[in-house]
């Protein structure tokens, strides 16, 4: 079967890198795709917000699946327009996809069905916002409703910076998105990622992950859209991931449809496993990056027939196998990201540095240039290693990148700490 794979980053070279293993892959098409992508996938250039563009393509290559990487295409609808016309794909429909397009969606939707979350308000008035965070203090959270490129969630720890974070979000700060706002309680514990496949009537775990968000070592510094993680989370036992799927999972899947906009895809949830149990902080309607890349890592069985059967409905008939050992990987980004960063650099060495069977580089911002690896964007390099040990995995993921020629790089020495101190 012909794919098409949409997206241009790190998840989606580690998606094409799973897809175009599997025996019932014939060609894999990817747009854009990216330097690593373009040696195991035709990449081509589409505009995927032009669907009856990306139809026609379909149509010309005789492609059986469209695997949507990131979210914004998602919540612009093109699921919606692929069913339409027949063509499967993998990814939620935009009414579904506001599981992660909007905050306020998402925890009118925990409330009504009692799906564990924190506790909340949703405001599109400054001053009631302000008087709710008067009333519940500090410390607590301010998020912009809608999409912000992760960037959309302060922290505030006195009223004075809520406040601000209120005013500055209302004063249009992240544009649309900020046009109205959850403020929600702020809860203690330990964060994990847990991913989940959903075809409308059949959920089907898939496995945890942790991620490092801050730019700076030990977790300092400002947000970014991920610095490094690795899978499983020690957090996540067997009896959590059991309580995950009963009470926060299935509950999801089932008022989706009971709300008329059945979930299709992958849940990709936010959890704080606290003192009593897993809550809810958020949820993505796509693969975490650079999660996906650790999972991808970690994926023993074929990923090609669970995406099938997440679009045909059949995910009953499936089932998924893991390594026992961990992945983990370290983002390459060019100096200066999250913030203003040159691009054009060469990077060298890099077939050498993945020599080892257990080491993937995974490309994220990269393009190839007559034969060099050229950096165009912030994440830019995804360093991927399994073994059995979390410690052994964030070792030979350190050793590969110290072959890596990339003057203009950098990555951060402590992916794996919490995990590591664990051990
Ligand atoms: P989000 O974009 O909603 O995932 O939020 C970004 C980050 O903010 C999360 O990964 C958490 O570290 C933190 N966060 C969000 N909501 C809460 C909350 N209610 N309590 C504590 N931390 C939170
Ligand atoms: N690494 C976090 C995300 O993909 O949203």
């Amino acid at each position: 079967m012909n794919i098409l794979l949409i997206g241009s980053g790190g998840r989606e070279h580690a998606l094409a890198w799973k897809i175009s293993a599997s025996p019932l892959t014939d060609t894999l098409y990817c747009t854009p795709g990216n330097g690593g992508i373009e040696p195991i996938a035709s990449c081509i250039s589409l505009d995927v917000s032009n669907h009856s563009a990306v139809i026609d393509f379909c149509h010309e290559r005789v492609i059986g699946l469209v695997v949507v990487g990131p979210e914004a295409p998602l919540v612009d609808g093109i699921a919606d327009a692929l069913n339409a016309a027949n063509i499967p794909v993998f990814g939620p429909s935009a009414a579904a996809a506001q599981l992660e397009g909007s905050k306020g969606f998402t925890k009118d939707m925990c409330a009504r069905y009692g799906i564990p979350t924190a506790a909340y308000g949703r405001f599109t008035d400054p001053d009631a916002a302000k008087a709710y965070i008067a009333e519940r203090g500090t410390p607590i959270v301010v998020k912009a409703d809608g999409l912000a490129a992760g960037k959309g969630v302060i922290i505030a720890q006195t009223d004075t910076e809520a406040d601000q974070a209120i005013d500055m979000m209302f004063d249009g700060e992240f544009g649309e998105a900020g046009v109205e706002v959850v403020v929600e309680e702020f809860m203690l514990g330990e964060e994990a990622s847990f991913f989940a496949l959903a075809d409308g009537t059949t959920t089907l775990a898939l496995a945890t992950a942790q991620d490092h968000k801050a730019v700076g070592e030990g977790d300092t510094g400002p947000n970014t859209g991920g610095m490094g993680a690795y899978s499983p989370a020690p957090v996540m036992t067997d009896e959590m991931i059991a309580r995950v799927m009963a009470e926060i999972i299935e509950p999801t899947a089932a008022a989706m449809s009971d709300m008329g906009c059945t979930y299709k895809g992958v849940f990709f949830a936010g959890l704080m496993i606290t003192g009593t149990g897993p809550k809810l902080i958020e949820y993505n309607c796509r693969f975490g990056d650079p999660e996906c890349q650790v999972l991808m890592m970690r994926m023993t069985s074929d990923i090609v027939p669970l995406l099938l059967a997440v679009a045909d409905g059949t995910l009953s008939q499936q089932s998924v196998s893991w390594s026992d050992n961990t992945a983990l990987t370290v983002v390459l980004a060019s100096k200066g990201y999250p913030g203003a960063y040159s691009k054009g650099s060469r990077i060298e060495n890099v077939d050498d540095a993945s020599a080892d069977e257990n080491v993937e580089i995974f490309h994220a911002g990269t393009k190839a240039e007559n034969g060099d690896i050229i950096a165009v964007g912030g994440r830019v390099l995804n360093v991927t290693a399994q073994a059995p040990s979390v410690s052994q995995a964030k070792d030979l993921a350190y050793a590969a990148i110290s072959k890596i020629d990339w003057p203009e790089g950098f990555c951060r020495s402590d992916i794996g700490w919490r995990a590591i101190n664990r051990d």
